[in-house]
């Protein structure tokens, strides 16, 4: 094995050294931040790469942790994973040495799974650990096992384990999701790439990250398209050749500093940021009354309308794409606590998402959590500074917002979530004029 460690047949997780942020709020943000390549596109392109014997080139790529964990989750299989220069991954699976992706791997990162379609559809089997990944709710896989499985796949289920095989070709099958699922479509896709015949995939997720994974595969000489919005079809071939692509940018990670300028009521200009990923988002900050201007490739935000008062109340309920994205519903609740009036949240995607209203709680804002997917937020209140802990990737960032809008100093744990999805978030924060420091349990705070 070229790159050898040990093979770790049991769950033995690296231990995460504890640390958090501190971060002194009350202060506008002010200047440009670049944004980075979009972690769910980068996590399923680098699983794509294993569809072929050739290299592949990933250009763009965020350096987050999920994204090291999928590199080491492959070198684990046997495939080589290069790390030229920042944001290049090359990816050449000539040979794989085991066709098992472990607990170890699952339980850090749900995305893991994606591993299932292209190991499945290339090599004929793979035994793969049911997925960890965020704590907000259930997120099962039975969706993409029963997609599997229409393609021809034969499944066990055993002691935590997917046991998966493709007697002879996996062929290509009419596979209808019974909900819009955006892994689920993107593992039938990776699989039916080298299926034998056609697949037709509906309801298909509609996702900017699942077109660029369907502009990678065309690349690589695979015959897939979105023939309508909601479908997409596929002609399997035999074999996929190398290709290099750059991830699109990161619509999340846009959002999120779109409101970070606004709940601090800066100015920020986002570089490198495409406005028709979040359409969604813009119509309910022209609700609010934020200031968002969009050219090609730039954002401006100026959130003057915090100190004037003027941020208005709205309802919010998230979707599939083209709707709401789940994933900008928490930084958008910090806004909600900025805004006149009672704000509505609909949380359609998934359970749990709004228990971290309870930590927001803590800094002054008046969330109330209705049920699992209600919530009803009053404002405006004055956030302040508190101790605070992080419980997911997406909750993590907006308790940044919330303490960046907040006065005095917040100490933030769990910082380790956030490094899962954004690229040098404090290093950005800084950049914009913000006190934050990220460092080990038990430290002293900055001057401010
Ligand atoms: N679902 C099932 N069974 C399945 C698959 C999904 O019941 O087999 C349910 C889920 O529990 C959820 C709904 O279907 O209620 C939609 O889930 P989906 O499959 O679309 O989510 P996902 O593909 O697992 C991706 C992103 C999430 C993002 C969602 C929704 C990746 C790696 N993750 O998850 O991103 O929230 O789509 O847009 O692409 C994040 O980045 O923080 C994150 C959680």
């Amino acid at each position: 094995m070229a790159d050898a460690r040990l093979f770790h047949w049991e769950y033995r997780p690296e231990p995460v050294a504890p640390e958090v942020f501190r971060i002194v709020g009350g202060r506008p943000l002010e200047g440009s931040v670049q944004i980075s390549g979009a972690k769910n596109a980068a996590l399923k392109l680098m699983a794509a790469a294993t569809l072929t014997g050739e290299r592949c080139r990933l250009t763009n790529v965020p350096e987050i942790e999920d994204v090291r964990v999928m590199a080491e989750t492959l070198r684990d299989l046997g495939v080589v994973v290069d790390h030229p220069e920042p944001n290049v991954y090359e990816i050449a699976s000539g040979d794989v040495e085991w066709l098992f992706v472990p607990l170890e791997a699952a339980a850090r990162m749900r995305a893991s799974f994606i591993l299932l379609g292209p190991l499945l559809s290339r090599f004929g089997r793979v035994i793969i650990s049911n997925p960890g990944g965020d704590r907000i709710g259930r997120r099962p896989v039975n969706l993409h096992v029963d997609a599997m499985r229409a393609l021809g796949a034969q499944i066990d289920y055993r002691n935590g384990y997917y046991y998966a095989l493709a007697p002879g070709r996996l062929r290509g099958a009419d596979v209808t999701f019974p909900q819009v699922t955006v892994m689920g479509t993107e593992n039938v896709m990776l699989a039916a790439v080298l299926a034998d015949g056609h697949t037709r995939i509906r309801p298909a997720a509609r996702e900017p990250e699942v077109d660029d994974l369907i502009a990678f595969l065309q690349k690589m000489g695979a015959l897939i398209e979105r023939t309508a919005p909601d479908t997409i079809e596929i002609e399997g071939q035999r074999r996929l050749r190398g290709a290099e692509h750059r991830v699109l940018p990161d619509r999340i990670e846009t959002g999120t500093f779109i409101l970070a300028a606004a709940v601090t009521g800066g100015q920020i200009t986002l570089d490198g940021a495409s406005s028709d990923h979040v359409v969604a988002l813009l119509r309910i900050l022209r609700d609010v009354g934020v200031d968002v201007r969009c050219e090609p490739g730039r954002i401006r935000v100026d959130g003057a309308g915090l100190r004037l008062g003027s941020f208005r109340a709205t309802d919010v309920v998230t979707a599939p794409y083209p709707g709401l994205a789940t994933d900008i519903q928490p930084p958008l609740c910090v806004l909600l606590t900025q805004a006149e009036g009672i704000s509505r949240v609909h949380e359609t995607v998934f359970e749990d998402r709004l228990e971290w209203l309870s930590e927001l709680n803590r800094m002054g804002a008046r969330a109330e959590v209705l049920d699992p997917h209600h919530a009803v937020i009053t404002g405006p209140t004055r956030l302040h500074a508190a101790e605070v802990e992080i419980g997911d990737l997406r909750a993590g960032a907006s308790l940044i917002l919330a303490a960046l809008a907040a006065e005095g100093t917040t100490t933030i744990h769990g910082a380790h979530h956030v490094h899962r999805g954004y690229e040098n978030i404090e290093r950005k924060f800084l950049q914009l004029g913000a006190t934050i420091e990220r460092v080990a349990e038990g430290m002293t705070a900055p001057t401010p």
